[in-house]
């Protein structure tokens, strides 16, 4: 018999959420829900390392969850919960840390992006990937879907946990990693990768004035309307394929590739599309930050039913290494 897949991943609460994160990541972990056991929190631990204001984290870390329901999260289902609603994480991140090397954490390719961008280091933002172990490795999960940037730090937690097991014996499970390959990278209106970090993101629960702002601000090159354009270079087309049917899809490329349809006109179709798209979603949103409380009950209930499988894995841990 096959055992049931455990999907486990987190996101963190470090802004507002925009379609790269949709397309990348959420729309994954949505699917996922209905294919075995998920359980996905707020990393809003690991948001410290980024964010240091106190009503800002809270705010965010609030949104997340109104965002994971309003799109189609069902707590039914899926394990919904905040990160900091299970404390004793940190009990497991330390014992991993007694068994890891400094070479696997100083190989981090996060961490040395940011180093290498002048960023002063503190020892949480090295410590990270040890918390993010943790994190894998207390719920059992079997499959970790990221989004590529996070690959390095799931083959680390297999690292960590190998050499937890040859160290105590066998106590966790190792975890296989799967890359969200729904849209590649969704690229944003400056044409690079969306990130907040580049300013140039389109807001999945942005209202309609800054959604027309945004789309309206894509980038584009400066080919006359009549001009003959090649959809497959241009950002709006990209954007497009994401939330249009094959068939609007196909129509938009024929319309570029005959000339005389301008880069105005498609950006009005993609602003309708991403309304009509995003609506419902939207509307659930803003109805559920209205009912904070609605949202820390399913957030109550989640980190009830985490914290007991985190607990029984940290117990089993503490055994092995002579602490209980
Ligand atoms: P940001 O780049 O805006 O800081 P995060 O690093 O917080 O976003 O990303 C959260 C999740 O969303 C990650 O799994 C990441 O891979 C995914 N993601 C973010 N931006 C994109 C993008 N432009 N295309 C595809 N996936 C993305
Ligand atoms: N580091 C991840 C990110 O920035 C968030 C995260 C924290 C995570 N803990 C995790 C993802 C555990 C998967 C599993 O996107």
């Amino acid at each position: 018999m096959t055992q049931p897949k455990r999907f486990l991943s987190g996101i963190q609460p470090s802004g507002k959420l925009h379609l790269g994160n949709y397309f990348g990541a959420i729309a994954q972990h949505l699917a996922l829900q209905h294919e075995g056991e998920a359980f996905y929190f707020i990393a809003n631990y690991h948001a410290l390392t980024t964010i240091n204001d106190a009503a800002q984290l809270r705010a965010l870390t609030r949104e997340v969850a109104a965002a994971y329901l309003a799109l189609g999260l069902d707590p039914q289902r899926a394990v919904l919960f905040r990160q900091s609603d299970v404390p004793e994480l940190h009990e497991l991140a330390w014992l991993l840390a007694t068994v890891t090397g400094m070479g696997l954490l100083e190989r981090a390719h996060a961490y040395k992006d940011k180093v290498a961008r002048g960023i002063a280091p503190k020892v949480g933002l090295f410590y990270y990937p040890v918390l993010m172990a943790a994190d894998i490795l207390a719920y059992r999960s079997n499959v970790v879907p990221v989004g590529a940037d996070q690959v390095q730090h799931v083959e680390m937690t297999r690292d960590m946990a190998g050499y937890f097991n040859h160290t105590y014996g066998e106590v966790f499970v190792l975890p296989e990693v799967r890359v969200s390959e729904v849209a590649g990278i969704v690229p944003g209106t400056d044409g690079q990768k969306m990130s907040k970090s580049y300013g140039n993101v389109i807001e999945l629960f942005a209202d309609d004035a800054a959604l027309k702002k945004s789309v309206m601000g894509i980038v584009t090159d400066s080919a006359p309307v009549e001009a003959p354009k090649d959809p497959e270079r241009n950002t709006i087309f990209q954007l497009y394929a994401l939330v249009a049917t094959p068939e609007e899809k196909a129509a938009m490329a024929d319309a570029f590739r005959a000339g005389g349809y301008g880069y105005g006109e498609a950006k009005k179709a993609l602003l309708a599309k991403l309304k009509t798209f995003f609506g419902p979603a939207r509307e659930r949103f803003a109805a559920l930050l209205a009912r904070p409380d609605d949202i820390e009950d399913v957030l109550r209930d989640g980190a009830r039913r985490a914290r007991a499988e985190a607990l029984a894995t940290i117990e089993a841990a503490r055994a092995a290494c002579g602490l209980a």
